[in-house]
């Protein structure tokens, strides 16, 4: 079961004494940062029934039981090393990957890692109001599963910062606890990360779209030649899924619900008058969510994404499937903007990896938007959710610079700013949403009005288990 060590790993902290030192000191402040910045109302009266990892093995990683919040387990596990492994992708193709970081990489490794691991802390503090509107104990509980693991994440690159990066490792651990999502002095590194996320409507899709974005970058880090990032980001891909069953399968309960109210309306679609979500609603979230997500994978040409994928740094999600890994002469197309005309061009494929792993991302989400529809389909309705074009509302990239409608023709900058409430949502949605999630529902096997029952429970547990308890 869980060890007696003060930090939980299988990484046998215990034999490497200064860091261990090093992480028992960084420790209390992140349950500082958790008390402070974690879960509003829920560190001290509640015990909420969540798996933490305690071994890498397939019956170690996933251990239920009921914890305060601030009492998680919170550990250090890398992934199993693979015997042998050599590096799949760049210049240094079929060379031993590296157990320490070569000098000339570090500082571009350094980056890689804050910016990941400055995403896990934000995501926390951008949902930590979410609990006091849940939607029913399963659902607060899933919130809180996902809050712990990004609190996990976290830890992984702070063992990597602590481990190989020296001092400036040791600082950049404590600069990730001092930056705050939304704070105006010092703000969390990616701007889809310093916006509050307040009604579940958004909690679902951020886990459905960004933290898939999450998956792109941990697949892709996977690859490193950097062995010990290698294994650390294969485990968080573990954490990772559950993340997104919670966003997927949060909207598909949601489409569930509104599908039974459309009926009820007499296939008014009104069914807001009924407390449900309408369809628009629901379509201008994916486009908002899934737009910023596709901003995280950064620009589509990039001299910094051609210098991970030539040093072995960050490759390409599932590398293996590609013939070529060395990619020295292909090419890609992109999409670019010129004289307000979009463009296809030829750019040197390394170049383009942003946008190559923007592909694999666009076609999980895909598949991800087609199940959904299948929903619908089951109720004999003909309405349909799609993703909007990838050119639209994108505040990074070559796009960027002209306005699109989601079907991706170019506006006009009036147009734009007359039409765009079609697309986004505004204030008065947020009202709206805010309205029916007015209250938490604490009460076992009970659902809020807008959302359908999850088919199953947790852990072979009944819906109506009591996944969070409070404590009088
Ligand atoms: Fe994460
Ligand atoms: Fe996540």
């Amino acid at each position: 079961m869980i060890s007696a060590e003060r930090i939980p790993n299988n990484v046998d902290l215990h034999l490497n004494k200064r860091l261990q030192r090093a992480l028992e000191h960084w420790q209390p402040q992140y349950i500082q940062w958790w008390r402070d910045m974690g879960p509003q109302g829920f560190q001290s009266y509640h015990r909420v029934y969540v798996r933490t990892a305690v071994s890498v093995d397939p019956s170690g990683w996933a251990h239920f039981e009921y914890v305060r919040l601030p009492e998680y387990r919170w550990g250090i596990f890398l992934a199993d090393p693979v015997v042998d492994r050599t590096i799949g992708f760049g210049d240094f193709l079929g060379q031993p990957v590296w157990q320490e970081v070569p000098g000339e990489f570090r500082n571009q490794l350094r980056r890689l890692i804050v910016t990941q691991g400055d995403t896990e802390p934000a995501s926390v503090e951008q949902q930590r109001w979410l609990g006091h509107r849940c939607p029913s104990l399963y659902d607060l509980r899933n919130l809180f599963q996902v809050n712990v693991e990004e609190g996990r994440h976290l830890w992984a690159m702070v063992y990597l910062l602590h481990s190989y990066f020296g001092r400036d490792g040791r600082d950049e651990a404590e600069e990730l606890l001092a930056r705050q999502s939304g704070n105006r002095d010092k703000p969390r590194i990616l701007d889809a990360f310093n916006e509050p996320i307040d009604t579940w409507l958004d909690f679902f899709m951020f886990t459905m779209f960004t933290d898939r974005d999450g998956k792109s970058q941990l697949l892709s880090l996977s690859e490193s030649s950097l062995d010990p990032l290698s294994r650390t980001t294969r485990f968080m891909l573990t954490e990772e899924a559950h993340h997104m069953f919670v966003g997927e399968t949060g909207i598909a309960r949601i489409i569930e619900r509104t599908c039974q109210l459309m009926k009820e309306a007499g296939f008014s679609e009104d069914v807001r008058r009924l407390g449900g979500i309408d369809l628009p609603t629901l379509q201008k979230h994916i486009n908002l969510w899934f737009s910023l997500s596709l901003d995280l994978h950064g620009n589509e040409i990039s001299t910094n994404a051609a210098a991970y994928f030539a040093n072995g740094l960050k490759g390409r999600a599932e590398e293996v499937k590609w013939d070529d890994h060395k990619v020295a002469e292909a090419e890609y197309q992109v999409d670019v903007v010129r004289d307000g005309h979009v463009e296809s061009v030829a750019v040197p494929m390394r170049n383009a990896m942003n946008e190559v792993l923007r592909d694999w991302y666009v076609a999980d989400c895909q598949a991800g938007v087609d199940r959904w529809n299948k929903i619908f389909e089951r109720h004999g309705l003909s309405d349909r959710l799609r993703l909007p074009d990838r050119k639209f509302n994108r505040g990074i990239g070559q796009c960027a610079s002209a306005h699109f409608d989601p079907e991706g023709r170019v506006l006009s900058d009036e147009e734009w700013t007359r039409r765009k409430s079609e697309w986004l949502p505004g204030p008065a949605d947020k009202a709206f949403l805010l309205s029916i999630m007015d209250r938490s529902i604490y009460e076992t096997g009970q659902f809020a009005n807008y959302i359908a029952p999850p088919q199953r429970g947790v852990k072979g547990k009944p819906v109506d288990f009591e996944y969070v308890r409070t404590e009088a």
